[in-house]
């Protein structure tokens, strides 16, 4: 399994990828587009941004790369495997097996340590940690003397560089982060998007995070921007500054 993972990891420089696809919610009088015909490629190793305004898509593009909603037409592949069209079960099993997510609110169990935490996923997997990438992982993630602390015993910070270490300990293909930062004050921010910008360096950890914060986008290779359900600009190498200024001529437009 593990040999499996790695193999795919290292194959092929695109880790998810999109082919026009749209996402309708609703029907007749209240049917919403929430996408419209969204073509896109992320990059492997590379941590990727995806911006815009409140209602853009942002979300429901994360959840249909990662298989956690279905769209309405077109395909999505996750690496090599197409993920458009698989039963219920086998996408459960792909998610399970490429995917991590890092959401808004930490999800960990109170009554687990931080270790346990970070390897429960794997655990109800059926899988053996690999003990040398988990203590790189742990390394990474600055959390070495904090394993034995449970989740109450932790800053804002601490815990959600628990859960990304827990999606990290996976080795998964990707990991999807729809606003990571959303609940901390900005140092733990910065101390967990610090931290994901190092998986990415030093793990070669492949990255989407959603998020509305120019800062956050700042840690990012690339700025994917939505407006309406569609990709409208993106941006390489993004500073907090650039995006800011992205943003606000963007606000301008549509003002205007
Ligand atoms: N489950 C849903 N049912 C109906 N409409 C939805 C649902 N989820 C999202 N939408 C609509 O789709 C559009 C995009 O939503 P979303 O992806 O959550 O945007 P963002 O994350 O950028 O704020 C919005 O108009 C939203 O109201
Ligand atoms: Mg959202």
């Amino acid at each position: 399994m593990t040999t499996a993972a790695k193999a795919v990891q290292t194959t092929g420089t695109t880790a998810a990828s999109a082919r026009q696809v749209t996402k309708t919610y609703g029907a007749g009088e209240t049917r919403v587009t929430a996408l419209d015909s969204v073509d896109v490629d992320i990059q492997r190793g590379r941590f990727t941004a995806i911006m815009g305004p409140s209602g853009s898509g942002k979300s429901t593009l994360m959840h249909c790369l990662a298989g956690l909603d279905t769209v309405t037409e077109g395909r999505i592949w996750i690496g090599d495997a197409e993920i458009t069209g698989l039963k219920d079960k086998q996408l459960t099993k792909l998610r399970r097996d490429k995917i991590g997510f890092i959401f808004q609110a930490f999800n960990l169990l109170p009554t687990l340590n931080a270790l346990e935490n970070i390897t429960l996923p794997m655990d109800i997997a059926g899988r053996k940690p690999d003990k040398a990438w988990l203590d790189q992982v742990v390394e990474t993630v600055g959390l070495a003397d904090r394993l034995k602390h449970r989740p109450t015993q932790l800053s804002g910070g601490q815990q959600q560089r628990v859960a990304v270490a827990r999606a990290l300990a996976a080795r998964p293909e990707i990991i999807f982060g729809d606003e990571p930062t959303g609940n901390l004050d900005s140092r733990s921010g910065a101390e967990v998007l610090t931290f994901l910008r190092r998986s990415v360096d030093e793990l070669g950890q492949t990255i989407v995070m959603v998020t509305h914060d120019p800062v956050a986008a700042g840690y990012a290779d690339r700025v994917l921007f939505l407006a309406d359900g569609a990709i409208v600009d993106e941006m390489l190498a993004p500073t907090a500054d650039s995006v800011l200024e992205r943003m606000r001529r963007f606000d301008g437009k549509r003002t205007s």
